[in-house]
């Protein structure tokens, strides 16, 4: 099962500077939830992004998959330089955690999405794809002051 968990904007908006452009402690948390110990896929920007927020400390989750084209290598975490045909070999549940071109990739395989809609008008540079909902189903939604959280299933 492949899912993408998000946190967007009401204007699909989901980065500033290679950071998130909100603080909103109570989607951190539902996130940390749905994500902790789980084995992730992620880009490189995002990578370097999480390390800045973590510094020294380890990232929560379990295996670690990082799309990069570069030559770099990282110590925490399996280097993946073609994300289509991982994804389409995938067997295992993966968290698709960002950021906008990975997310890009992977939406095409995806099979649940974790959207978090955060209300009110932010800055910044990145946003999420543009993509069809029409081939999911809504299967959860609640909503507190300031986010919307929505769950899509894809319609089998
Ligand atoms: N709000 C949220 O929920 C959320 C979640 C995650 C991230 N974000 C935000 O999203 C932004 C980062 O997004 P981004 O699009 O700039 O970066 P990204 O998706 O994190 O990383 C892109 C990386 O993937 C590599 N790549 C591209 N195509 C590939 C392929 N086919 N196979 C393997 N690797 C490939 C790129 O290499 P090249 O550089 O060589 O092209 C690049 O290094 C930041 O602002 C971050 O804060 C927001």
């Amino acid at each position: 099962m492949i899912s993408l968990i998000w946190a967007m904007s009401e204007k699909w908006l989901i980065g500033k500077e290679n950071k998130i452009p909100w603080h909103v402690k109570e989607d951190l948390l539902y996130y940390k939830e749905k994500t902790k110990g789980q084995t992730v896929l992620m880009g490189e920007n995002t990578y370097d992004s999480l390390k800045g927020y973590y510094k020294t400390k380890p990232l929560p989750y379990g295996k670690i998959f990082v799309a990069s084209l570069s030559d770099r290598l990282f110590d925490d975490a399996i280097k993946v330089s073609d994300v289509v045909s991982f994804l389409a070999n995938n067997k295992e549940d993966l968290f698709v955690v960002g950021g906008a071109s990975i997310y890009k990739l992977s939406l095409p395989y995806a099979d649940k999405l974790y959207i978090s809609i955060i209300k009110g008008d932010y800055d910044g540079d990145t946003y999420f794809p543009s993509f069809a909902l029409d081939d999911y189903l809504l299967v959860s939604s609640n909503e507190t002051e300031k986010v919307k959280y929505l769950v899509y299933e894809r319609n089998k």
